[in-house]
């Protein structure tokens, strides 16, 4: 069945001369038929870079939006249209603009988790890649408010010593990671290394050994002698992970990590959104222009990690 299915995503793939895009926690089939597969910074980028007239997102909608604005002469499908982000619905423009009213100088930087209309209200964007980064390079007597993962915005305070005006946001799948689940996997395994993804909550960084970005941990691991590791994010992270490591071991800190929109993307689904062109993402051209001053700037810094 998934061999006849996989057939005939590739001829309409050919036919409509599109290309299939995967974040690293996309279910494992998804990520095996993508012709790439990345974090939210290297999927901005291969979008922005290829040269097919299609692109089929297979993530979120705030990922497609981003495609979208970066390649506006390219159509660009969500697979499944319901496939949002909570993390990104949790601050409108309208708050937006409230914030920035009560900092009327600071800069805003938002995480690519976020609304399109919410990139158009700010300065910068960042993923969890380049956040550091995107920061650094802002002058320092400018006050910054980052929106809207207020994690990520911890951890990005701790490591530039800079002061952040935070938004209270979280990722709904990996506050479910606990301390506990840290302290009890690491007394099973304590040689293992411990990678936590910056959205994770505090008590659960301090206890990690590593904090990265998705493709940061697949840099990390390629490079590193460490024969076994937990992995604080996402569980569908573990697949990229013992795809490029086979001799390695990988354990989900937390099998509650799930992200249900990230698993909403079907093989059926990616056949129909080819078959009938849908689900087209389009992003209204104002709120579109706006958007991408702060994408560009996003693409351009990249991290040193
Ligand atoms: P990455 O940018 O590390 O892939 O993370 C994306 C994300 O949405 C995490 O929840």
């Amino acid at each position: 069945m998934n061999k006849q299915l996989l057939e005939k995503i590739k001829q309409l793939k050919d036919m409509r001369n599109a290309v299939i895009l995967a974040h690293n926690y996309q279910p494992g089939e998804i990520q095996d038929l993508a012709d790439f597969c990345g974090d939210s910074l290297g999927l901005s980028i291969k979008a922005a870079e290829t040269d097919a007239e299609v692109i089929v997102f297979c993530g979120v909608q705030f990922m497609a939006e981003t495609a979208a604005i970066l390649s506006p002469q390219k159509t660009v499908l969500l697979p499944d249209k319901f496939a949002g982000c909570p993390l990104a619905d949790m601050i409108t423009a309208e708050q937006l603009r409230q914030l920035k009213q009560e900092h009327p100088d600071a800069l805003v930087v938002c995480y690519v988790n976020s609304s399109a209309e919410v990139k158009a209200e700010s300065d910068y964007c960042c993923t969890s890649a380049n956040a550091f980064e995107v920061v650094n390079s802002l002058p320092m007597d400018k006050q910054i408010i980052f929106v809207p993962d207020q994690h990520l915005g911890r951890f990005v305070i701790e490591k530039t010593g800079r002061e952040l005006v935070l938004w209270p946001g979280y990722c709904t799948s990996h506050v479910v990671i606990t301390e506990e689940d840290i302290k009890n996997t690491k007394a099973k395994y304590p040689d293992a290394v411990v990678m936590a993804h910056a959205e994770c909550t505090e008590p659960v960084k301090e206890l990690a050994d590593e904090i990265l970005s998705t493709s940061q941990m697949l840099r990390y691991t390629k490079a590193s002698s460490a024969k076994r590791f937990i992995v604080s994010t996402e569980v569908g992270m573990i697949c990229p992970l013992e795809k490029q490591n086979p001799k390695a071991e990988f354990i989900a800190a937390s099998e509650k990590a799930i992200c249900p929109n990230m698993k909403k993307i079907t093989l059926e689904k990616v056949l129909w959104s080819l078959e009938d062109m849908q689900h087209e993402i389009v992003v209204p051209k104002e709120i579109a222009a706006k958007a991408k001053r702060a994408l560009e700037r996003m693409v351009e810094i990249l991290p040193v990690r």
